[in-house]
């Protein structure tokens, strides 16, 4: 068995994006059980969490699934380049009422102990991002019959992957909602929209490739497969539904974005990401290049956004979303699922039709 006979032999080639902090097991229960295939976001999971939370998804009867996990570098920062973070942060908690937050004794899960939990796990699919894990590791996966997907936002990046012995890509277009996965290049070098970044990647790779990044409904998923990915992975589109994880302030802005609502910002956690614009990134951004990396400010805004989730501020909640937002629709994950597998079925009847309308002599109009 192979990733891409797994993914070829999914009733819906429709993946359910990982989305820490949006997407609870519920929400990877549904895809799955609705033929997709589901994920859980392992990113923010202490390591001792990771093998109950895949045990019980196991059990619940989703197969197949994927566990992801963010590979954050560890980090070590003086107490005064905190204290400079913080002090430029104190405004927005005082402005909320808050307290800043002490010094953190740690930044985000030990990777190591997360990685060493998830063979034990040993799940169908594990996917990473933010980073590129070693052969040994690569290999470590496979001992125990997990398949191993890492995401890719630009042909380099992919290439790595196939070289440490990936399974498949996961291409994270521009237009994706999150964090940027790149880790080879700046920025700037990561911004290909899914369209060119899943053509390019299956020309240079032969490897399954997962198209991400502003899909959002069946025709959507009918173009992604069209470019030859084997399944299309959806993450904002399931952000209104029943099973989302999202606080009640996140979910009123998706569902109010308007058609050009989000931007790249880094000034939530030190590394880019898109979401819909607020005040926060607004104002933030002249000094967005001066916080410190991730995730040592994303631990840092960690209270901040909670404090004004619970307070119903949207303008300090990281409201991470893709460029699509603006059609993303309330229902139940797996109904959703199954609604936009018919509609890529008419999209794609419908360019077969046509096609044959255009008859054999029909290439020729568009020399
Ligand atoms: C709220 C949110 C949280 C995300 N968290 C993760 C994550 O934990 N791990 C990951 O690999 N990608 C994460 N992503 C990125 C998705 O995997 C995927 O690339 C993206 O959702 C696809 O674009 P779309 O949102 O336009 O569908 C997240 C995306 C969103 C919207």
């Amino acid at each position: 068995m192979s990733l891409r006979a797994l993914l070829d032999g999914l009733p819906i080639p429709i993946l359910q994006a990982p989305m820490v902090g949006a997407s609870p097991p519920a929400m990877a229960l549904a895809v799955s059980q609705a033929g997709g295939m589901g994920s859980l976001a392992a990113g923010a999971l202490a390591p001792d969490a990771i093998e109950p939370e895949v045990a019980a998804l196991r059990a619940a009867g989703a197969a197949p699934f994927g566990v992801n996990l963010l590979m954050a570098p560890a980090a070590r920062p003086d107490a005064a380049s905190v204290d400079a973070a913080l002090a430029r942060l104190a405004p927005w908690y005082a402005d909320l009422g808050e307290a800043s937050p002490a010094h953190p004794n740690n930044f985000a899960p030990d990777f190591d102990a997360q990685f060493a939990a998830l063979v034990r796990a040993a799940p169908p699919v594990a996917s990473f991002t933010f980073s590129i894990l070693t052969g040994e590791q690569v290999d470590a996966l496979h001992a125990v019959g997990t398949f191993v997907v890492g995401t890719a936002t630009n042909v380099p990046e992919a290439r790595a992957w196939a070289e440490v012995g990936a399974d498949g890509i996961c291409a994270q277009g521009f237009e994706a909602g999150g964090h940027r996965g790149h880790f080879l290049a700046e920025l700037d070098a990561s911004l290909v929209g899914t369209m060119a970044l899943t053509s390019l990647i299956l020309e240079a790779v032969d490897l399954p490739v997962i198209a991400a990044g502003g899909i959002m409904n069946g025709r959507g998923v009918a173009a992604a497969l069209a470019l030859g990915a084997s399944a299309a992975q959806m993450g904002t589109a399931f952000l209104l539904s029943d099973q989302t994880g999202v606080s009640a302030p996140w979910r009123k802005a998706v569902a109010g974005a308007g058609d050009d609502a989000t931007r790249l910002t880094r000034a939530f956690t030190g590394r880019y990401a898109r979401g819909i614009e607020n005040r926060f990134m607004r104002e933030m951004a002249a000094v967005q290049d001066e916080v410190p990396d991730y995730p040592i400010q994303n631990r840092l805004t960690q209270p901040l956004r909670a404090a004004a989730a619970k307070a119903g501020v949207a303008d300090m909640i990281s409201l991470w979303a893709g460029q699509g937002v603006r059609l993303a629709e309330p229902g139940d994950a797996g109904d959703m699922v199954r609604g936009w597998w018919r509609e890529a079925g008419e999209a794609s009847a419908r360019r077969a039709a046509r096609t044959a309308q255009a008859g054999g002599g029909g290439s020729d109009t568009l020399g």
